[in-house]
């Protein structure tokens, strides 16, 4: 490819809105049992026949779907987008995403001003007032989940009784660990609205609260799991503050959290420049997060990987 087809293709603007609509009217699920026309797929999808059309075209045009029988059928590429991948919901414009694509046109203004220009915590605000809370919610739960399996297996759960999940959504990742550790009591603590869909459980306290205004229960661990990214630094040390504060002395602090490289890969920089434009946040490296344990008068005592591509880095005082 020659750099000025490398431009065209990546400055068409066409080809993630064109993926992002077809997973949002299920193209792919509507076609999972095999070619339809265009006209048979907008009467099932709920679209204009000529319009989608030419969105059919041009996904054929970039191999997304494939031609067959007068129609047109998947590819392994939009079976990925099938409903039971669990990765459509990551692509539904009626969802979460639908304010994910919005963001993106404050990218010129966060770039020239290294702010969104938002209010903190807009984007709660914004799940909450377009009903699309629970679908976020459901999304992070997928992944923490995990996360929250491979913490339990780690060998330093001795000596700890109480651990404060803290913006702990709906309590996958401490649900996990509560499971695999008996002797672990847990509080999860989110905003009220994120609560009210936290299943109760064994060992589990839930609190509905504000992490800026609230008071943060005791613990001897405070999770962070996939939070402090969501703020600038200013911000993001408070928050560790507020952990460090209500833990006293001998808290331990795990967060789960993306980790730049000296070279970040394209994903990494492309979701810190999505938490730029969104929510004024960003990625970190790992000096960063020493940096900013530091600035709160906390230690980083560990970096290890986990297999999601997160890693859990533990601070202290
Ligand atoms: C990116 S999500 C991470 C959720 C969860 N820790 C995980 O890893 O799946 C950030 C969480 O912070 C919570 N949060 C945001 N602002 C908050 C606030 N002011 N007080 C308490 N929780 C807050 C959100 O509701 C959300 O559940």
């Amino acid at each position: 490819m020659d750099a000025r087809e490398r431009l065209r293709e990546l400055s068409d603007f066409a080809a993630p809105w064109a993926v992002w609509i077809a997973a949002t009217l299920r193209l792919p699920d509507h076609l999972a049992s095999g070619a339809l026309t265009a006209g048979e797929l907008a009467s099932r999808a709920g679209a204009d026949p000529d319009a989608l059309e030419r969105l059919l075209r041009y996904l054929v045009a970039r191999g997304v779907f494939a031609e067959a029988d007068g129609g047109y059928a998947n590819t392994p590429v939009s079976e990925l987008l099938l409903d039971e991948s669990g990765w459509r919901s990551w692509f539904d414009l009626d969802g979460p995403p639908g304010i994910w694509a919005e963001s993106w046109t404050r990218l010129l203004p966060a770039v020239r001003s290294g702010s969104p220009g938002r209010d903190e915590g807009w984007y709660y605000d914004e799940l909450a007032r377009t009903g699309r809370g629970a679908a976020f919610d459901a999304a992070m739960a997928m992944q923490s989940e995990r996360d929250g399996a491979e913490m339990a297996a780690a060998d330093d759960w001795d000596g700890v009784e109480h651990v404060v999940d803290v913006g702990g959504g709906t309590g996958a990742l401490l649900r996990r660990l509560l499971a695999a550790r008996p002797h672990l009591r847990g509080t999860l603590f989110d905003l009220p609205q994120v609560v009210a869909g936290a299943a109760p459980a064994d060992r589990l306290a839930i609190v509905a609260g504000d992490l800026f205004g609230d008071p943060l229960p005791h613990g001897d661990v405070y999770v962070l799991s996939r939070v402090l990214h969501g703020w600038p630094d200013g911000v993001a040390a408070e928050i560790l503050a507020r952990c460090a504060t209500a833990g006293g002395e001998t808290a331990r602090i795990l967060l789960v959290e993306t980790v730049l490289r000296e070279e970040p890969s394209a994903d990494h920089a492309s979701f810190d420049l999505f938490m730029l434009t969104l929510v004024g946040g960003r990625e970190r490296t790992e000096d960063d997060f020493r940096r900013l344990g530091e600035s709160c008068g906390l230690a980083l005592r560990s970096v290890r990987q986990l297999s999601s591509g997160a890693s859990l880095l533990e601070l202290g005082a």
